[in-house]
């Protein structure tokens, strides 16, 4: 005991403030570690776990892998100056490629200035470095919710900026439960203010995580005018953007009228809609230069390598390939997989309010199958998945206010889903207390 309380001691002395904001590992963090020692493999680990949890898109493998061995042994692929000091936030050939890639995919209704893109080595990093620089320690950022446990850690972890949950999840709204709320937004901004909090933005995932929700042009227009009459940052992470498989109703905020530019923050990056979570590649465009300058700042600490900018410029740059042959494998896969988890959460009466598409993921209820709706019952129904060696991810651990709602990840190989799908069933067949 009093080694205990002298370790205690120890500690706090050796932590600054700073990093003592934040001494939880997130769920997903916390999960990932034991899931990853126990993968499951069709051949060397039948019995390990089934990851269906973390959104991740594992579609186009074989394409990948193909495509960056063509770039990597192409001429002048290997050259010195990968080997030296470079511009962190953007090599300037990666720089005009992603401003022609976000012109053309995001529909851009100006031209992209490429000296307002910065690189950084994820999304969550430009998250982070957003918070950084647009806030101050203790302030926080509006956040409508269901939101990905993750979010919270990009603003916090470093920044020491918290996001502010705004519920905006309505289960009993038949035609869109996640409708965008702006009287909802402005309660929860003065309840915000008077719990003495500086509110300094707003962050918007589009399309949304978890709840695949695509926010309508109407929507979207009615987010930039609260922010700009509230003088607002508002961030648009439109991480999923290019995931809605071209099925349209994705509205991209380049495609506006950006109503208070110098507020305006666009994020992207290639770990979903390209599937490369290990390349460590995310991009801002912002419009006012200063804010531009001190993101640039904050690269110097999580650049894209060299190496790694240059490859990502290859494949960018060949638009044909994208085209012709990456978007169409990818969204030809995704469709299938889709209606195979689909089928089967039908089959179980299973509701998924935005059931197309448009992510990579299915936000569903399982509600029916809690003994009763509480935070302990949807915990058990997690450990139930777990033990059957099956990883999604539970509702409120994505500050859902409803208990029962799951998160599951459909953008994996076909036999990884069909072996997911036979867990799944079975947890559920077995716990079956179900009124329908
Ligand atoms: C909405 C959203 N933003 C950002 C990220 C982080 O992406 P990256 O891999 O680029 O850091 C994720 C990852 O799940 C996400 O869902």
């Amino acid at each position: 005991m009093a080694l205990l309380v002298s370790n205690q001691v120890k500690n706090e002395e050796l932590l600054s403030k700073r990093s003592r904001v934040n001494r939880n590992p997130d769920f997903l963090s916390k999960n990932y570690l034991k899931i990853g020692l126990n993968k499951y493999d069709s051949i060397t680990n039948s019995q390990g776990y089934i990851n269906l949890g973390i959104a991740e898109n594992r579609l186009c493998e074989d394409i990948w892998i193909k495509k960056i061995t063509e770039i990597s042994r192409s001429p002048n692929f290997v050259s010195p100056d990968l080997l030296y000091y470079y511009q962190f936030h953007g090599t300037p050939e990666l720089t005009e490629t992603m401003s022609r890639f976000i012109e053309t995919r995001f529909g851009s209704i100006e031209q992209i200035q490429q000296d307002k893109l910065v690189f950084m080595d994820g999304v969550a990093a430009i998250l982070n470095g957003l918070a950084m620089t647009l806030a101050d320690p203790g302030d926080v950022f509006l956040c409508p919710t269901p939101v990905f446990t993750r979010i919270r850690n990009y603003f916090l972890d470093v920044g020491g900026v918290d996001i502010y949950p705004v519920p905006m999840f309505d289960v009993s709204s038949s035609d869109d439960p996640f409708r965008m709320r702006i009287d909802i937004l402005e309660s929860y901004l003065q309840k915000a203010k008077k719990d003495g909090l500086n509110v300094r933005g707003l962050l918007l995932i589009n399309p949304n995580n978890p709840t695949g929700k695509v926010y309508t042009s109407t929507e979207l227009q009615q987010i930039m005018i609260f922010c700009k009459r509230e003088s607002l940052h508002v961030i648009f992470d439109e991480i999923y953007a290019l995931s809605t498989q071209g099925q349209g109703g994705f509205n991209s905020v380049l495609s506006m009228d950006i109503l208070d530019p110098k507020r305006t923050h666009f994020v992207w990056g290639l770990s979903k809609d390209l599937g490369l979570s290990g390349f460590r590649c995310g991009v801002v465009y912002s419009q006012d230069i200063e804010i531009v300058n001190r993101l640039k700042q904050v690269a110097l600490f999580q650049a894209v390598p060299s190496p790694t900018q240059k490859l990502i410029n290859g494949i960018l740059s060949d638009s044909a390939w994208i085209d012709s042959v990456y978007f169409p494998a990818y969204y030809n896969k995704a469709k299938a997989m889709h209606t195979l988890v689909k089928e089967v959460l039908d089959e179980l009466n299973i509701p998924t309010p935005c059931s197309g598409s448009n992510a990579i993921f299915i936000w569903m209820d399982l509600s029916k199958f809690l003994k009763e709706p509480s935070k302990e019952e949807e915990i058990k129904l997690f450990n139930r998945f777990m033990e059957a060696g099956l990883f999604i991810i539970p509702g409120m651990e994505m500050f859902s206010q409803f208990p029962g709602w799951f998160r599951l990840t459909y953008t994996l190989p076909e036999q990884e889903i069909r072996e997911g799908l036979r867990r799944f069933r079975k947890v559920l067949m077995q716990g079956r207390n179900l009124s329908d």
